[in-house]
């Protein structure tokens, strides 16, 4: 017998042959996400669930399972969505998708850094308008990207592909650790230079995002930090809204606190803060930082070899988040 999988969403193809090869397969049968009510009623009985990050599992959500789950299998590296103490108190294990979208995230921060200090959307819209007028020397002038600073807030692998994009730009690199600066000051990886995080947001040019979303980092950029920042630098946040206080970052952009931001994720995603929508400073994207074909599919195939690891072969899942719920 199959093991009993939930996938929450449709994926692409390919990976849905090699869930259907391996698994007795529910799929939510909706082109959206699942109510609340309509994806515990799913999970019962299951032995794994690959859910996206529009799932909380939390608890009740794991109860709503049954003792039988064995396996959570993230479709996506972050994982605020889980709560993995709940999920190691009832034996479940939890897996994330690292590595296969680092670079395709690192892709989207750059296009950010480059669409809003450039002004492409804007100029974009001017083109199809039919407004493109004669060229003129003081038309649409933007900030330069190339040789000024860029402050990384967390340097994990996403923080250091910016990193290593940001040099072939010849940009000056600082950062601010989650924990202790290296030896020496300098980060042996990417060669950012390790600062204190007041000092990242004083001198930095433009400020890219890479922490995860936690307790701690939760509005981790709030009103005292952007005040900070200088009024030319330029905000980038490719990793979780609720690390930046989406309303003082409005007031940062209303009052002219802060030059523009690049932004891919919000507070409360799908929603987005009325305040920034009507900004002509910020150039806003839906959450697709990993959004290539390419790289979906690896997300894909990489839960799908997670969940397979344990639930046909008894093996540690290759990215389990609590290995203690398999000794
Ligand atoms: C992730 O993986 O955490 C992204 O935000 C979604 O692809």
């Amino acid at each position: 017998m199959k093991p009993k999988v939930l996938i929450t969403r449709r994926l692409s193809q390919a990976v849905m042959d090699m869930l259907n090869d391996n698994f007795a397969l529910s799929v939510n049968p909706h082109e959206r996400v699942m109510t609340r009510e309509e994806f515990l009623a799913a999970a019962r009985g299951m032995e794994g669930i690959l859910p996206l990050l529009t799932e909380r599992i939390d608890g009740e959500a794991l109860d709503a399972a049954g003792p039988q789950l064995r396996i959570v299998a993230n479709h996506a590296v972050g994982y605020n969505n889980i709560d993995v103490h709940a999920a190691t108190a009832r034996g479940v294990a939890i897996t994330n998708t690292p590595d296969v979208l680092t670079d395709t995230t690192a892709d989207l921060a750059l296009a950010l850094m480059l669409a809003v200090t450039r002004r492409v959307p804007e100029g974009d819209r001017l083109c199809r308008g039919g407004r493109f007028p004669e060229w003129n020397p003081q038309f649409m002038l933007g900030a330069d990207v190339h040789h000024k600073t860029l402050g990384l807030i967390g340097l994990g692998r996403v923080g250091r592909a910016v990193a290593k994009r940001a040099a072939g730009f010849g940009m000056r690199l600082i950062y601010a650790p989650h924990g202790e600066c290296p030896a020496g000051g300098v980060d042996p990886v990417c060669g950012a230079k390790c600062l204190s995080l007041d000092e990242v947001l004083a001198q930095a040019d433009f400020l890219s995002l890479h922490v995860p979303l936690t307790e701690e980092t939760h509005h981790l950029l709030g009103a005292v930090e952007l005040a900070r920042m200088k009024p030319s630098a330029f905000l980038i946040n490719t990793a979780r809204g609720p690390v930046v206080d989406e309303q003082a970052l409005v007031e940062a952009l209303t009052s002219g606190r802060l030059a523009g931001a690049g932004l891919d994720v919000f507070e409360n995603e799908p929603l987005i803060h009325p305040g920034l929508v009507g900004l002509g400073n910020v150039v806003l994207l839906p959450h697709v930082g990993s959004a290539t074909v390419d790289t979906r599919m690896a997300m894909g195939i990489k839960a799908a070899t997670n969940l397979a690891a344990l639930l046909l072969r008894g093996e540690a899942p290759p990215d389990c988040l609590n290995p203690e719920v398999l000794s």
